[in-house]
């Protein structure tokens, strides 16, 4: 479902992904995990055409980046730390904005059902400049998930969330696993991404390190392999 080779991506001098390789197959839940600046949201960016690589090959849902950008964007779904959405829109008219642009079917139904699901219902009729920033996150996930994407990128999606919303949301990434959609998600909360990865990947200097699939993982193992993939690195 996601196949990357020899991807470079340099800012200026500084080169930020080096040859890195990456391999995702159909149903897969990988966490990418890596020190700050390991270039885990250069990365996502790039996967989700928001930014192009300097050299590589990248190909997402059988569609090549930077290329054929439109057709890989309608099989995703993105959650960053720019949340994209309208402050000028109503939360409600936010994700009707987006459901036309995916072509959602049973659009208005399929709206109070996302908004339902991430708790922001007896909002949605409020500004979303107006809402506050966990909320504003709920609703990005819920644009995320919209048009249910057969593959979902998320950029430390629990960062600024509350334990209802956490848990809200690792609800909802089960349902998409279980779906067998696809999910790239970094994290820095081992916890939560050990209770929701099939996979993991610690990524470092630009490029994968070490990959270990959860059923290999003890319960408590992630620090530790972690750890050790940085050590060997
Ligand atoms: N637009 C840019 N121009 C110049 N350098 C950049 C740009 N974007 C990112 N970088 C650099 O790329 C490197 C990787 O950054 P990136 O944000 O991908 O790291 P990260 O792994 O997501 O870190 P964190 O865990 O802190 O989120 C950093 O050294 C950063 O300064
Ligand atoms: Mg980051």
């Amino acid at each position: 479902m996601i196949h990357v080779r020899q991807l470079i991506k340099r800012f200026g001098p500084k080169i930020v992904l080096n040859k890195m390789a990456f391999d995702v197959s159909q149903g897969e839940f990988v966490a990418l995990i890596g020190p700050n600046g390991a270039g885990k949201t250069t990365f996502l960016r790039i996967l989700s055409s928001l930014a192009k690589p300097s050299i590589g090959e990248v190909n997402v849902a059988g569609f090549h980046l930077p290329g054929q950008a439109a057709s890989v964007r309608q099989r995703l779904g993105v959650v960053s730390h720019m949340p994209l959405l309208y402050g000028d829109l109503t939360a409600s008219e936010n994700l009707l904005f987006y459901g036309r642009m995916y072509d959602v079917a049973d659009l208005t139904h399929r709206v109070q059902e996302v908004l339902q699901l991430v708790g922001l219902l007896h909002r949605s009729g409020d500004l979303v400049r107006t809402f506050s920033r966990g909320m504003q996150q709920r609703l990005a996930i819920g644009r995320a998930i919209l048009h249910n994407p057969d593959v979902l990128l998320l950029d430390e999606p629990h960062t600024g969330l509350d334990q209802d919303a956490c848990d809200m949301l690792d609800g909802v990434l089960r349902d998409v696993a279980v779906s067998g959609r696809t999910v790239v998600m970094t994290s820095h909360d081992f916890v939560r991404a050990q209770n929701l990865a099939s996979r993991f990947d610690v990524l470092s200097r630009g490029r994968i390190v070490a990959s270990i699939p959860a059923n290999k993982l003890s319960p408590d193992g992630l620090q530790a392999f972690y750890r050790e993939s940085l050590e060997q690195a």
